[in-house]
């Protein structure tokens, strides 16, 4: 499903394409699908409350000014999750954070970051994960060779949607924001990027509906694989 926005708003232009980790790269749920020894069928709900739980805390500090990096958000939000579900088990906690660092990567990412690179594109990652995180997630996907530049928030102090986060892109590559596609599967990273000026693709592969938000992405995809044909051949 590639709506007719494509069309109405081009992509030509493109000089670089920056991805969201998490959630769109990486699959968050795959920490939790793999204790599913431990959790039983309840693996989905604590991975939705641990997710939920997780952005939460990052826009809550980026508006208290109160940082701490993704590693510890994302421990936090699963000591929440844990305590709000009931879960318990020796070295559980230990397990998912270890997990998180390895996450599974959609079964399209490389390929669709490959044929982007070879069509002489500049390709990235753009997160709020912390740069120890991303450098081990990506070498654990098999992402590293296919990538440029992996751009952390951490040097900010601040988290996504923040218009400095998308900022760093522009200044890695020394381009102006209309010349970066942006890919997120996150509706609200996708609406902030968008907001900050990129040309973005909403990754939404569960057929959420639209964000209401100030700035719409130019284009909806439901896979990465979709992404290449976005651009002029
Ligand atoms: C990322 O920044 C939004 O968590 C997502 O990778």
């Amino acid at each position: 499903m590639t709506t007719a926005a494509t069309t109405e708003h081009g992509f030509d232009g493109i000089r670089a394409c920056v991805f969201d980790a998490y959630g769109t790269l990486l699959d968050v749920n795959s920490a939790a699908r793999r204790c599913e020894d431990a959790l039983g069928g309840g693996w989905e709900t604590l991975a939705a409350t641990w997710r939920a739980k997780q952005l939460e805390y990052t826009w809550l500090r980026s508006l208290m000014g109160d940082y701490a990096d993704f590693e510890r958000v994302t421990g936090d939000a699963l000591d929440y999750a844990l305590e709000r579900h009931g879960v318990i088990g020796e070295g559980l906690r230990d397990r998912l954070m270890a997990l998180y660092r390895q996450l599974d990567a959609y079964g399209d990412a490389a390929a669709c970051l490959g044929t982007l690179r070879g069509r002489g594109l500049n390709t990235a990652i753009l997160s709020n994960g912390s740069p120890a995180m991303l450098d081990a997630a990506v070498a654990g996907a098999g992402l590293a060779p296919h990538l440029d530049a992996v751009l952390s928030v951490d040097p900010l102090r601040v988290y996504k949607p923040h218009p400095s986060v998308y900022q760093l892109a522009c200044d890695r590559f020394g381009v102006m924001p209309e010349a970066i596609l942006f890919v997120s599967a996150n509706g609200w990273d996708a609406g902030g990027a968008a907001r900050f000026g990129f040309r973005v693709a909403w990754l939404n592969r569960a057929g959420f509906p639209a964000e209401r938000l100030p700035a719409a992405p130019a284009a909806v995809v439901d896979s990465l694989s979709a992404i290449p044909d976005l651009l002029p051949a």
